[in-house]
């Protein structure tokens, strides 16, 4: 009897033990350049939860970037959505090079992520005002188009070794194997108010709000040199109107410079000294950044 009833505890726990696991989502909205969609819902989902939207590097996917960061685990604590876009074209990067993801409502791999957005925000009766993106290096690329093309969906980003928004606009492919790397060497020249314009432009006549940014980069990177990310910074300094106010070392560690604008709250870069391609995610940094972590 006694055996008995600790089987019947066991089986009545069962579920709790497997608990949730990330989803393939097949009918999400308007899905123009064909990629897949993967969601996280935690077991214990806040009310209004917020949404961050995590973006692969090339060769990469959603099921791989699933596990290749400790977002997952702060999900399950703090109860926010993670989206987990997926795209198998242009050896699996995305496509910052292609004008209609550059442009508000323009089409491209941008508006595919958009519809996950707005999927998940229906579905879920997400916070609309918290929806957040971050992604390692395509993905990065990722995150600085999507906060151009959609300053009106995305509180913040946090991009891991990747280019400004327009940077590889002319460009034939965005992967490194593609013959054009005048973006990701650096040798793009603009200046900060060029850059701007590329933001500006990409959704006319727009004066909301727009996505608070941090930026993290290897300064032993060759294959995304470190100008790129100055290149990012220089463009949000401008398009936020947030001059770069001090640097300071020592977070998230003493290989790191900490390029700070305006009070840092809105505009930050972290550099690493010897750090490659790519610059490790920083979940605690990044989610203090976004103000889901206190
Ligand atoms: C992306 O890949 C999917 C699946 O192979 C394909 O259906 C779609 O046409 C591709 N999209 C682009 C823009 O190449
Ligand atoms: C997403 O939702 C917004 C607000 O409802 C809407 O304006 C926009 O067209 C939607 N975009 C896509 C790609 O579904
Ligand atoms: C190479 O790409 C850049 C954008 O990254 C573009 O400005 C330039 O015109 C391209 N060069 C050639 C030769 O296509
Ligand atoms: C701040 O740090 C950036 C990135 O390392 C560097 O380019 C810049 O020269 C630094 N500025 C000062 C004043 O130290």
């Amino acid at each position: 009897m006694k055996m008995l009833s600790g089987v019947v505890g066991l089986l009545a726990t069962a579920p709790l033990a497997f608990g949730a696991s990330l989803q393939r989502v097949s009918d999400f909205g308007s899905n123009p350049t064909r990629i897949n969609m993967y969601i996280y819902v935690p077991d214990k989902v806040a009310t209004n939860p917020a949404i961050i939207v995590a973006m692969h590097p090339c060769g990469g996917s959603g099921t791989s970037f699933f596990s290749q960061t400790r977002l997952p685990s702060y999900a399950d604590s703090n109860g926010f959505i993670l989206i987990y876009p997926d795209t198998p074209n242009m050896s699996r990067c995305w496509d910052v090079q292609n004008a209609a993801t550059l442009t508000h409502n323009g089409g491209g791999d941008a508006a595919a992520i958009i519809s996950m957005v707005n999927h998940t925000l229906a579905k879920y009766t997400a916070d609309p005002a918290r929806v957040y993106m971050m992604g390692s290096s395509s993905g990065a690329m990722m995150t600085n188009a999507l906060a151009g093309s959609y300053p009106d969906v995305f509180e913040a980003g946090a991009a891991y070794s990747g280019i400004a928004f327009a940077c590889a606009s002319g460009q034939g492919q965005a992967t490194p194997m593609a013959p054009n790397q005048t973006c990701a060497q650096g040798q793009i020249r603009r200046t900060p108010k060029e850059w701007g314009d590329f933001v500006r432009n990409a959704y006319p006549g727009y004066t909301g709000k727009r996505p608070r940014m941090q930026i993290y980069h290897g300064l032993a990177d060759t294959l995304v040199r470190p100008a790129c990310a100055m290149q990012a910074l220089q463009q949000w300094s401008d398009v936020l109107g947030l001059p770069w106010s001090r640097n300071a070392t020592g977070t998230p560690s003493a290989a790191y410079t900490q390029v700070v604008y305006g009070d840092g709250t809105k505009l930050e870069g972290f550099f690493g000294q010897g750090v490659g391609h790519t610059a490790p995610v920083n979940e605690q940094l990044m989610l203090k950044f976004f103000g889901i972590l206190k």
